[in-house]
């Protein structure tokens, strides 16, 4: 079994694309690694500094990765700010992480862009902490989407120069897990490109059954093919492409037919699709209502978390100091 450890951003609620992309995989790898999944609520404050922003959203995501089947029995779920050995691991491997290497960093020189008003040291250095979050464990494997890469590289640098400046092997050089061809991408509902957050777009888990009816009803499609056989627009293709992770085989090829007779009606298509993403849903969403409304569950698995977290992250720091050579009086 490998380690694995796997940062969530806490931005709130998650929607289809998220559970079809890297929650069902976070699903399968419970059960096949030593898996640590955790809100990085520290990265949360290079971005989003408030209190407003922080709790909830963290809280929201807890409770909908809990709600979607992450086993707290079987995986180590916590919050990043409750594991102090993270900042300190963090804070020895900065010692020896270069301004230059930070500054280059892709996902900085976006930051910078965009970001003017607060260009933070956290903004610089979030590589450095994105490779204790993982060290703290020693993990071998990250899983992570394509946008992520260059920080692995980044976390690789730092393991190899850490190893080399203390005559060690002590940390792994941890590498992707890459899903590639399993993940189906979601497309959204605004007729192009993949589900996202923005309004109308996007299907969340959270959402009531009214929601979805009139977020699917609204979908773009087009004016319907005029000839048997005429091929299918994108904004159509993205309906029938959702219908291929809710809806049973025979009514994808049920529509399938009515298109490529040209006797489609979208508005059918559309209502049978919303009560289907509406069964899929609707369980996880009730889930999701009782998990928000038991403080206490939350705080016991908040709490379990982090001790099972700080158990491997204890022993790191104590080996850790241990190498970098500080002793005690
Ligand atoms: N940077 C990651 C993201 O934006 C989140 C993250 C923080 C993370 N620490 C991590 C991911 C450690 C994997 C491992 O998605």
């Amino acid at each position: 079994m490998e380690t694995v450890v796997s940062g969530i951003r806490s931005t709130g609620n998650l929607h289809l694309g998220n559970y079809f992309g890297a929650l069902k995989n976070f699903l399968r790898m419970q059960h096949e690694n030593h898996c640590y999944f955790f809100i990085a609520d520290y990265h949360s404050l290079t971005t989003h500094p408030t209190p407003e922003d922080l709790h909830g959203s963290s809280k929201q995501v807890l409770v909908e990765y809990l709600a979607a089947g992450l086993d707290p029995e079987i995986v180590t779920i916590y919050m990043q700010s409750d594991i102090p050995e993270i900042p300190e691991l963090y804070l020895l491997l900065n010692m020896n992480a270069y301004k230059g290497e930070l500054e280059r960093c892709t996902s900085f020189k976006e930051k910078i862009r965009n970001q003017t008003e607060n260009i933070n040291a956290g903004l610089l250095t979030y590589p450095v902490l994105m490779a204790a979050d993982v060290l703290i464990h020693r993990a071998t494997k990250v899983p992570v989407g394509k946008d992520q890469e260059q920080h692995l590289e980044m976390m690789r640098t730092f393991v190899a120069r850490f190893n080399r400046m203390y005559k060690t092997e002590y940390f792994p050089e941890p590498l992707a897990y890459n899903f590639g061809e399993q993940l189906i991408k979601i497309p959204g509902l605004d007729g192009s490109g993949k589900m996202g957050k923005s309004e109308g777009n996007g299907i969340f888990l959270a959402d009531d059954p009214a929601a979805i009816r009139k977020k699917v009803m609204r979908a773009v499609t087009d004016s319907g093919p005029l000839t048997p056989g005429q091929e299918m627009s994108e904004p159509v293709r993205n309906l029938f492409t959702i219908m291929q992770v809710v809806s049973t085989p025979e009514t994808i090829s049920h529509f399938r037919e009515k298109f490529d007779h040209a006797e489609i009606r979208y508005g059918d298509l559309k209502q049978q699709l919303a009560e289907d993403i509406i069964a899929f849903t609707s369980p996880i969403r009730e889930k999701i209502l009782q998990i928000s409304a038991d403080n206490n569950y939350l705080k016991k698995v908040a709490r379990q978390g982090a001790e099972k977290a700080r158990e491997s992250a204890s022993k790191t720091i104590r080996e850790v100091r241990q190498i970098i050579g500080f002793k005690s009086f």
